[in-house]
């Protein structure tokens, strides 16, 4: 059940054609045409307490515990090997009940090395017992604990209880060996939220805004007894979210994600507040299309790109980049002057 949900995700996702709105695009940013900088003077590279990134770049979790899992992540953690950023698994939970499964997630540290820098992945309602074996799996760097609620509730099969989720995360966070962060996986964090997470303590939050992959679509499109398709405009966009954590807090590790296709999109993700950014989605539809080189040609792309656009800024690093002036317009400007 759990492998052809697995799999069906991945078929689904493709298949989703909802265009949803990050509203990153009513952040406003100058351009210089005097940066004085060539590009090999800019520097991408990010200092994390878990190691170094040569690019603010996270793949985000996606997949693990099918056989077609197996060639998606070791694809995926080839491409974060070779361009230095990090990478988190899919969920985990389907190899904690099932020890056949684990192979798909520890390829992930077996082609990335000892060096490369991996985040677990599993719910934030699993027991402390399971989430440490998901890291001790890959000797994870992290672990993500996921909050999915928009997704089980349209789920048939899906969980309708969400008690006690609050105290999980804290207790997880007291007793697991590694670094917590905490996850959307496309609906965002709004205000009320990201008071609720900093109040137990939570210091790296993985936005996972709205405007991007959308799990209501794609539970939706597995022909479930109801017609969902009303509620695919629910959720904190993007941009929005990444403001109010960043606003709430000027201590939070912020990762920027949800609906970050472009370097466009994630140079502006990280202007508002972002000490990161993550993708999911177009990576794998990338490689799912053309395979390993066209994800390899897009992430180099979407790199070089990123440094155009620094450079276009006259942004020398990640830290001149992050205190960029900037403005905000349109409907985001609306939501937070409300
Ligand atoms: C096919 C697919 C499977 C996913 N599976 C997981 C998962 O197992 N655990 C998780 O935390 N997030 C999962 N996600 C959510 C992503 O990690 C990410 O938070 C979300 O897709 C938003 O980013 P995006 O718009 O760049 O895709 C999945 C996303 C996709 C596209």
């Amino acid at each position: 059940m759990r492998e052809e949900r697995k799999l069906a995700h991945i078929e689904n996702y493709l298949k989703t054609c909802y265009a949803g709105n990050t509203l990153l695009s009513d952040i406003f940013i100058e351009h210089d045409p005097l940066p004085d900088l060539g590009i090999d003077d800019i520097n991408t590279s990010v200092n994390l307490t878990s190691g170094r990134l040569e690019f603010p770049l996270l793949i985000n979790a996606m997949t693990g515990g099918t056989d077609m899992a197996v060639n998606i992540n070791e694809d995926l953690a080839k491409l974060a090997k070779k361009y230095g950023i990090a990478m988190a698994v899919g969920s985990q939970a389907i190899a904690i009940m099932d020890k056949k499964d684990a192979e798909s997630f520890k390829i992930v540290r077996e082609v990335m090395g000892s060096e490369g820098n991996i985040l677990a992945n599993m719910s934030a309602l699993a027991s402390v017992e399971d989430v440490q074996a998901a890291i001790d799996m890959i000797d994870a760097n992290g672990v993500q604990l996921h909050l999915n609620p928009a997704q089980e509730l349209v789920m048939e099969e899906g969980d309708r209880d969400f008690k006690g989720v609050c105290a999980n995360i804290e207790k997880i966070m007291k007793e697991v060996s590694a670094p917590v962060i905490v996850k959307e996986v496309g609906f965002g964090f709004g205000e009320s939220s990201i008071k609720k997470l900093i109040k137990l303590g939570v210091s790296d939050i993985d936005i996972g805004g709205a405007g991007g992959t959308n799990f209501i679509e794609i539970e939706d499109l597995r022909m479930g007894k109801y017609d969902y398709s009303d509620l695919y405009c629910w959720g904190n966009p993007t941009a929005y979210s990444i403001i109010k954590a960043r606003d709430l807090s000027k201590d939070l590790f912020i990762i920027g994600s949800g609906g970050i296709r472009t370097s466009g999109e994630a140079i502006r993700a990280m202007v508002i507040g972002s000490n990161i950014v993550a993708m999911s989605g177009e990576i794998l539809s990338y490689l799912m299309h053309g395979g390993y080189e066209s994800a390899d040609l897009f992430l180099e792309q979407f790199m070089y790109k990123f440094k155009v656009l620094m450079l276009l800024t006259g942004s020398r690093n990640i830290d001149e980049l992050r205190s960029l002036p900037h403005k905000i317009t349109g409907r985001l400007k609306d939501l937070l002057n409300e």
